[in-house]
């Protein structure tokens, strides 16, 4: 195993609250280098951004606009196309009420019943606002999403079909190639939620070839309430602004306003600036890794995870197998226990895992499950970790069935 382990404070602390932390799907732990980053911004660099003269405030605005070029640089795409938010929320909130600008009654919305409402109610409001038509693709008896399924719902009416990148709750990742061929063939943008998927990157934009991006920080091993949303340039010029006011305006009259060119026109008031710079540094860090060696530790590690639990016969794995497309994000079921109480009895054993229904309500209603109990893997996740969740796991079978 790498030094991972030496760049997480958390791990650095006598006695860390759930030493086994398991739950990295709903959030990361803080990377050295973001850390002080964002100490060094709240104490050394605080002031306000992009209206100062004085030095505070000119270095506060250089070292933001440092960041969004890093973080720019990680997803190799331009500074101007990144966009701070509060988050993958704030991101696809952003998205969804910018398109529905350009959209007609009748236009189709393609997404799927695995997606994070967060990734899903942005564009079910535009069911009411804009008249759209949602088109939300079914799963099968353990959460995989079909790719034929999704070829027959994408028709010549779809404008935009929108997908997570990875599944927060089964770890499935998704064919974005065959999805952007078919999104391709009629014309419509293809947006990834890409909160669980990005920190297994490197992801490269255009590679991917999509048309729009939305991440977290809080996921990516930076700090809480930055996020990341990414569109083309040309996209982003077409697009109305979510919130308006401070910041993001050309010119202001008593009764009108013009708006800035993106990204300062959907960066109203004041931004983030301590937490996107924090986010900056964590993804420099995450740059200077080795990208291969992490993704294989976080590999053997769920691998090791899904066949332990296929020993434990009361307890079923939604979602892909040991050799599917996937990511350290495990969803499993213990028959007749309710995923609460399961993650009680792990909580005792000092493992975080995270159980309900995820933000997913309909696919736990497609697949008619109260919820799941979630075990998510980091780089400095340890064998040590994964084996304390199985015998956890095993004890919460025995009390609870
Ligand atoms: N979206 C986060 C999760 O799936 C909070 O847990």
């Amino acid at each position: 195993m790498s030094d991972w382990r030496t760049w997480f404070p958390f791990l650095a602390e006598p006695q860390p609250l759930s030493p086994h932390y398991l739950d990295n799907a709903a959030t990361t732990q803080i990377v050295r280098p973001a850390l002080d980053a964002l100490i060094r911004a709240e104490v050394q660099l605080r002031a306000n951004v992009h209206r100062a003269v004085h030095a505070r405030g000119e270095a506060a605005t250089q070292a933001l606009e440092q960041a969004r070029t890093a973080i720019a640089a990680a997803f190799g795409v331009v500074a101007e196309e990144i966009i701070f938010t509060s988050g993958t929320t704030h991101a696809l909130n952003l998205l969804a009420n910018g398109l529905g600008a350009g959209l007609q009654p009748g236009d189709q919305v393609v997404v799927s019943a695995l997606e994070h409402h967060a990734n899903l109610l942005p564009w079910q409001q535009l069911v009411r606002t804009c008249g759209i038509r949602l088109v939300a693709v079914p799963v099968d008896g353990d959460g995989t999403l079909s790719l034929t399924a999704l070829a027959q719902a994408i028709t010549p009416r779809t404008r935009v079909v929108a997908l997570g990148h990875a599944s927060n709750v089964t770890g499935a990742v998704l064919d974005v190639a065959a999805v952007r061929a078919m999104s391709a063939a009629v014309g419509a943008k293809l947006v990834l939620d890409g909160a669980q998927m990005a920190r297994h990157g490197p992801v490269d934009l255009m590679a991917l070839g999509v048309d729009a991006y939305a991440c977290s920080g809080h996921k990516l091993f930076g700090p809480t309430g930055i996020g990341v949303l990414w569109a083309k340039a040309d996209l982003l010029a077409t697009l109305p602004p979510l919130l308006v006011g401070g910041s993001m305006i050309r010119q202001v009259t008593l009764d009108s306003a013009t708006w800035a060119d993106p990204p300062r026109r959907f960066e109203a008031g004041t931004p983030p600036i301590a937490a996107a710079i924090g986010l900056g540094a964590a993804l420099q860090w995450l740059a200077t890794q080795d990208h291969a060696a992490m993704l294989d530790h976080e590999a053997r590690l769920t691998q090791r995870l899904l066949e332990g639990l296929a020993q434990i016969s009361a307890v079923r794995v939604l979602g892909p197998g040991v050799n599917g497309a996937r990511i350290g994000v495990v969803s499993l079921e213990v028959a007749g226990a309710h995923p609460h109480d399961v993650c009680q009895i792990l909580d005792r054993h000092g493992v975080a895992a995270r159980g309900g229904h995820h933000c997913c309500q309909p696919l736990m209603a497609a697949l008619d499950l109260d919820g799941t109990t979630r075990l998510s893997t980091a780089p400095y996740t340890s064998q040590a970790d994964i084996d304390a969740a199985l015998t956890a796991i095993d004890d919460a079978v025995r009390t609870l069935t």
